[in-house]
Order: structure tokens, then C-alpha cells, then sequence
């Protein structure tokens, strides 16, 4: 089914209010879910909605959280969240970042006890339409191997980066596991093979046999796994949250919070020199990437983020596809279908 940018943010934001979701806060989540999908981040888009409805009519965000932004120090925040939906905290911890770094030059802004945040991408796109350079990163729940591990330890951990140029944004935005989760799950539909490079069996060996995977393996081994660390130390232990193999489940049991932490760092260019040479500089780097010599077989090196960028221009004209039960599923009176509560992480059906 093919529909336009604002019909499927209705569909959504329907959804959402219809699982007992205030008409606003179901607008932001409808916002961060229709940029995925028109930009292509199809794991991150409608395919979500059923989880997250489910979610919140059985308690497990909160419908009106007490939000509250402490300033810890001349260039630092904390927005406690309350189990709030992630989406709506992170826009805000965002916007609280880029007022910080327009006055301060810089900002670290932790969002602590939160949902799930969706593409992160959103939140550091919003700091580099402010001129800004936006850094995000968050727990996610653990289905990641650490390097030479047999059993799980880390989420699947995203960061993102924008930064901004005189015509366009230079974004990159990615999960620090090899594959998320969602293109094993649809290999298992297609009973296809994956390469021996995303994913390890029960124990903790390679497989190709996606129905076998247990655990899911870091980006470029020791270097993805150090990277993962990372952000686990700067979004959860930071702010005091569960870290690690302590990091909720996405489907343990919905009615519960889930204490996820995020944190975003917003640099202002200006601080640093003059804020016009570094916009034409960042876009100048676009175009040198766009001529350099492609490899055989590959027709245009792409600047980070470009491709995002073309679907989302051919998304805007064409509209967006949407797979059909998805749609069917919006379009129907349930607030969810299939259920996911309780769900083994690595459960054959989901
Ligand atoms: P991906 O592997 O599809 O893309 C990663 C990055 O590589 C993107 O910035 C993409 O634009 C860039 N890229 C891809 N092909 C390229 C090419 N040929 N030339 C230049 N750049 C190219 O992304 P991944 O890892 O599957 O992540 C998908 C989404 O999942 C992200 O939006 C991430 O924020 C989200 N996520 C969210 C989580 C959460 O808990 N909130 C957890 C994990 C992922």
C-alpha cells in the first residue's frame, strides 16, 4: 500500500491516542515514526506501532509523566522522563540541548528513565537545523555478544551524528550491532541464510542458520564492542541507570517501565570559529565525497546520510510503501493484534 507522508502520520497518531495516548505526545511519536519510514528506516517506522500501542495500554509508558529538566552545571541537564514515551523525552532533551549550546557553545543534556527513542537520527537532525552539531546515543535492551562472548551482554546500542552544511546535513545514524534485529527476523520468514558475520548460535559460534541465532554480534568485532561500552557508560552508568545485561527487556513484561537512558551533546560550531566557513566547509566535504572515484561496480560514493536523504526526497513525491497487514493493522479498531509481552527476546514469532 502505497500513501502519502500526512495520511499514514494520521493513521499513527490515531493508533496511539486510541491505545490512551494524549492527542499531543501521539503526534511527536507519529513525527519520529513517519521520518523513518520516509527516510527509508523501514526497522524503525510503522513496523513498531502494534509493540508500542500494546505497550502503552497495558501501563508500560507513562501516559502524563512529570517531566523535569534539572541544570546540573553551566553546560549540563538532566531530563528525568518518568518512563514517559521516549520519543517525547527526547525531542525535549533535545530542544533543552540546543538552547543550551546556542548560549553556552556546548551541551550534554541526559534523558534518564525513558521508552524506547525510535531512530535516533530524529534528535540530531533537530540540532543541526539549528546550525548545531548533534551527537545522540542509547541503551538499547541486551541481544549483543561482547567480543568473544558466548552469551548476550550489550544492546544493539545506536549513535548518531549530524552536522550541518550551507544546503544539506551530513548525517550517519546506526545500530553498533552488525544487523538489527528486524533483517534476521525477516530472513527467518524468507527461511534464508545470513553471512556468517551478524549473528552467533547458542554457542556463541558463527551461524548462518538464522533460526539458530542467540545473540547478535558487534560492528568491525573488538572495535563495535568498544564502541558499544561506550555508549552503555554514557547513557546508562552515567545517569545512574541499569547498564549492561541489567538493561530492561523490550519484552519482558509491558506493563513495566523500561529506565532507558539517553544522552545527546550539542556542539556549537561558533564557539570554535566562524560558524559560515564551517557550514560551506561541511558542505564542501559532501561534494568532495560525491567525486571521489568509485569503486567498480559502485556508481556514486555517497556522503553519510545520503541515501536517507533520496528516499526521503522520493518518498515526499511518490509517497511511502507500507507492507499491507501494517496498514491493514492501522486501519483496523485493535489496539493491537499480535501480542509481544513476554516475548523471548530471540522468540521465533515477532
Ligand atoms: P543502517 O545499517 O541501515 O545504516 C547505517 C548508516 O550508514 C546510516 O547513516 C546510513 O545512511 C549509512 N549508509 C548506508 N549505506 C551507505 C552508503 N552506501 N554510503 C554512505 N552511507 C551509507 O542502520 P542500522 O544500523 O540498521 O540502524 C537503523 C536504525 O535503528 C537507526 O535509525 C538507529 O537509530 C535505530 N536504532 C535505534 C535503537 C533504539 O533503541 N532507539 C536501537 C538500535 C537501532
Amino acid at each position: 500500500m502505497n500513501i502519502d507522508k500526512v495520511t499514514l502520520h494520521t493513521l499513527i497518531a490515531s493508533k496511539l491516542t486510541l491505545a490512551g495516548l494524549s492527542a499531543d505526545y501521539a503526534a511527536v511519536m507519529a513525527d519520529v515514526l513517519v521520518f523513518a519510514e520516509a527516510r527509508g528506516i523501514h526497522s524503525h517506522g510503522t513496523v513498531r506501532v502494534e509493540y508500542y500501542s500494546e505497550r502503552i495500554q497495558k501501563g508500560g509508558i507513562t501516559l502524563h509523566p512529570e517531566i523535569r529538566v534539572e541544570t546540573t552545571g553551566p553546560c549540563s541537564a538532566i531530563l528525568h522522563g518518568d518512563n514517559g514515551p521516549g520519543m517525547v523525552l527526547s525531542k525535549q532533551a533535545m530542544e533543552v540541548a540546543i538552547d543550551m549550546a546556542k548560549e553556552k557553545g556546548i551541551a550534554v543534556v541526559g534523558i534518564k528513565n525513558m521508552s524506547h527513542s525510535g531512530a535516533i537520527s530524529y534528535y540530531t537532525q533537530m540540532a543541526a537545523e539549528a546550525g548545531l552539531i548533534g551527537l545522540a546515543m542509547c541503551q538499547s535492551d541486551p541481544m549483543v555478544v561482547p567480543f568473544g562472548g558466548a552469551e548476550i551482554y550489550y544492546g544493539t546500542n545506536p549513535l548518531s551524528f549530524s552536522a550541518p552544511g550551507r544546503d544539506n546535513i551530513m548525517t550517519f545514524d546506526m545500530a553498533t550491532s552488525v544487523q538489527a534485529w528486524g533483517k534476521i527476523l525477516d530472513m527467518r520468514s524468507r527461511d534464508k541464510a545470513i553471512p556468517d558475520s551478524w549473528a552467533v548460535d547458542a554457542s556463541g559460534k558463527p551461524t548462518t542458520n538464522p533460526h539458530d541465532v542467540r545473540g547478535l554480534l558487534p560492528i568491525a568485532g573488538p572495535k563495535g564492542y568498544g564502541l558499544m561500552m561506550m555508549i552503555d557508560i554514557l547513557s546508562g552508568v552515567l545517569l545512574g541507570l541499569p547498564f549492561g545485561r541489567s538493561v530492561s527487556s523490550m519484552y519482558a513484561d509491558l506493563s513495566k517501565g523500561r529506565d532507558l537512558g539517553q544522552l545527546h551533546i550539542v556542539i556549537n560550531p561558533a564557539f570554535f570559529g566562524d560558524q559560515q566557513t564551517f557550514l560551506d566547509n561541511v558542505q564542501q566535504v559532501m561534494g568532495e565525497l560525491n567525486q571521489v572515484r568509485p569503486a567498480e561496480g559502485v556508481e556514486k560514493v555517497m556522503y553519510p546520510g545520503e541515501i536517507a536523504d533520496l528516499e526521503q526526497a522520493r518518498t515526499e513525491k511518490e509517497g511511502i510503501d507500507i507492507v499491507d497487514s501494517i496498514y491493514d493493522y492501522l486501519k483496523s479498531e485493535h489496539v493491537w493484534i499480535n501480542s509481544y509481552d513476554h516475548k523471548d527476546p530471540f522468540a521465533e514469532s515477532h
